[in-house]
């Protein structure tokens, strides 16, 4: 895998754009987190329509993928990349990272954190795909930070597809809901973590399921926050005197993305342009 040297642009505060990646448009919830909490900021994301789903794929198969998507963005000039897929964060992150020298954030490490910053959290659960659980990635990450927590992970596949189909208020979407999330109920958790981007469409549903007092964590807004925390940290600001901009890739492109994108991203995406990966 080749190692990408740092654009040149990487220095000092710049308009340069962030760079955005998840295996289709449900990535937009964290695009946008960010412009909401960073308006200024231009953004460049590549979802990978023409794959997805990542979170019922192979490791390996995942892993493959990210290097494809990082390659796309960091030929389109970004000054940082955002792993805006909890699946491919949990499988792909520190091979990126190790591969690339571009600041690479993912959606656990502040997903996590801020689970934590409850003192009181002790009994965390977590509903993800199948991938992201299997791969105990944010277990890992909980259990590293502090110890003595109960953590049950639970994979729950359905929801991506029924988001999808913009089910969100639907009775067999509650009826899924409630099964998946009667073994974390029962077993008393105070924190539920949201580690798929799809998730934070179901919070309303999800508020009237859960008992009251369970904190719902959404890796979107997290991640949101801890992004800016880098950037400020790294001096790779753009200028706040600026609007941001939003450039959209989707390695498929059909109407049912088009709609997608606008519900997540809660507004028109624009111009949506087609990437073709690994040229
Ligand atoms: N973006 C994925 C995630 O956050 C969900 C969709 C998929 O399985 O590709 O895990």
């Amino acid at each position: 895998m080749p190692s990408a040297a740092l654009p040149a642009t990487v220095r000092g505060v710049n308009s340069t754009p962030l760079g955005f990646f998840d295996s289709g448009v449900g990535g937009l919830t964290v695009v946008r987190a960010v412009q909401e909490l960073m308006p200024a900021e231009n953004i460049l994301y590549l979802g990978d329509t023409a794959r997805l789903p990542y979170g019922s794929k192979s490791p390996e198969t995942i892993r493959q993928f990210a290097d494809e998507d990082v390659r796309f963005l960091l030929t389109h000039g970004v000054k940082a990349v955002v792993v805006a897929c909890n699946t491919a964060s949990a499988h792909a992150l520190p091979r990126l990272r190790e591969h690339y020298r571009v600041p690479i954030l993912g959606v656990i490490e502040a997903g996590v954190e801020d689970a934590l910053a409850d003192p009181k959290a002790e009994r965390i659960g977590i509903i993800a795909t199948r991938g992201t659980i299997n791969s105990h990635a944010y277990q890992h990450a909980l259990a590293q930070r502090r110890t003595g927590l109960i953590i049950h992970g639970q994979a729950a596949p359905l929801l991506v597809p029924l988001v999808e189909e913009n089910w969100i208020e639907h009775p067999a979407t509650r009826q899924i809901l409630q099964v998946y999330l009667e073994p974390l109920v029962d077993k008393g958790i105070d924190t539920l973590m949201l580690a798929c981007t799809h998730y934070p469409l179901l919070i309303p549903v999800l508020k009237t399921l859960l008992p009251p007092g369970v904190r719902l964590v959404d890796s979107a807004t997290t991640c949101a926050q801890h992004l800016q925390r880098e950037l400020t940290r790294l001096d790779l600001l753009a200028p706040a005197d600026q609007t941001g901009t939003l450039e959209l890739y989707l390695t498929d492109l059909s109407e049912q993305f088009e709609q997608l994108a606008r519900q997540f991203l809660k507004k028109s995406p624009g111009r949506i342009r087609r990437a073709v990966l690994g040229g």
